[in-house]
């Protein structure tokens, strides 16, 4: 075994993660969907960041991720590649952006590396998926999956429920898990499942699982970065860490900042340009030289 931690500043690659796993190095993964964030991230030393179609909700205030277009994900997806050198960047695919054909998926899969700076896509879905995600790795596009809750499907799912507690449901899972493996993914985000069925998968696949509200026993752990910062108050899934309070922050700040505009505190002295005496004198000396304005009618 190597005495070289994988994490390392180097840039974080498919093999970086599958070492990870093998090395049992958790891979840690957030969400990020603006420059701002992703170079946070990045500084702060994540390795992956998933530009979710979460966004959906939690930037563009949609009451779920189904009306998400391309264009929304690709116009997010190049703000965070410009934030972002060193995390693997995954652009998640919207909603009938691939289910329809293996055509269309492999196109549409195709532009988040071509025109936005993605190294990888994600898809939502199981067995069903497995042709598709095949055709896109086939033209040379790394397809991480994502299995158990898939909020594409919430209205066949009958809302945002923990998936894979009977045994029936629970060796679905195990199987489209291997199928997704056998198709090409490079790694499988499982959501809220069951703790022990999301180590048993991970156990049982040669690649990374990322889990967000399947316990400690996957080979990583993703979550929706307004979810942790505390910055969507909507609602906050109980399987989430709040890490942060943000909206409280950012609402206390506007709120101070609208008290100090109204008082006349800001901006004070050290906020505001000066101008030499001789410059200001000679404007004032200029237009009072000048013949007065005749006033509009
Ligand atoms: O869209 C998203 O942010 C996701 C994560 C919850 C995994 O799919």
């Amino acid at each position: 075994m190597s005495s070289v931690p994988v994490s390392d500043r180097k840039k974080v690659t498919l093999q970086t993660l599958q070492a990870k796993k093998e090395h049992g190095e958790p891979i840690t993964m957030l969400t990020a969907y603006d420059y701002a964030t992703a170079s946070a991230l990045d500084q702060a030393g994540v390795d992956a960041i998933l530009v979710g179609d979460s966004l959906g909700m939690v930037v563009l205030g949609y009451a779920n991720t189904l009306p998400v277009t391309m264009d929304e994900m690709l116009h997010h997806c190049r703000a965070v590649a410009r934030g972002a050198q060193r995390p693997h960047l995954v652009g998640d695919m919207p909603f009938m952006s691939y289910q329809a054909t293996p055509a269309e998926a492999v196109h549409n899969a195709g532009r988040f590396l071509k025109e936005a700076g993605m190294e990888a896509v994600k898809l939502e879905g199981g067995c069903e998926m497995a042709g598709t995600i095949a055709a896109i790795v086939d033209a040379g596009i790394p397809v991480m999956g994502h299995l158990g809750l898939t909020p594409q499907s919430i209205h066949k799912l009958g809302g945002y429920r923990s998936q894979g507690k009977s045994t029936a449901a629970a060796r679905r899972l195990v199987e489209d898990a291997q199928r997704l493996e056998d198709a090409g993914c490079y790694a499988l985000v499982l959501e809220f499942i069951p703790g022990r069925l999301a180590e048993l998968i991970s156990r049982r696949l040669t690649i990374p699982t990322i889990g967000i509200g399947a316990g400690a026993g996957c080979d990583g752990q993703v979550l929706v970065a307004h979810d942790m910062l505390g910055l969507f108050d909507r609602f906050t899934p109980k399987f989430v860490k709040r890490y942060a309070c943000l909206h409280d922050e950012m609402q206390r700040a506007f709120a101070e900042y609208i008290a100090d505009v109204s008082a006349r505190q800001f901006p004070a002295a050290e906020h505001t340009q000066t101008m030499t005496d001789e410059a200001y004198q000679a404007l004032v000396e200029e237009l009072e030289a000048e013949p007065a304005v005749p006033e509009a009618e």
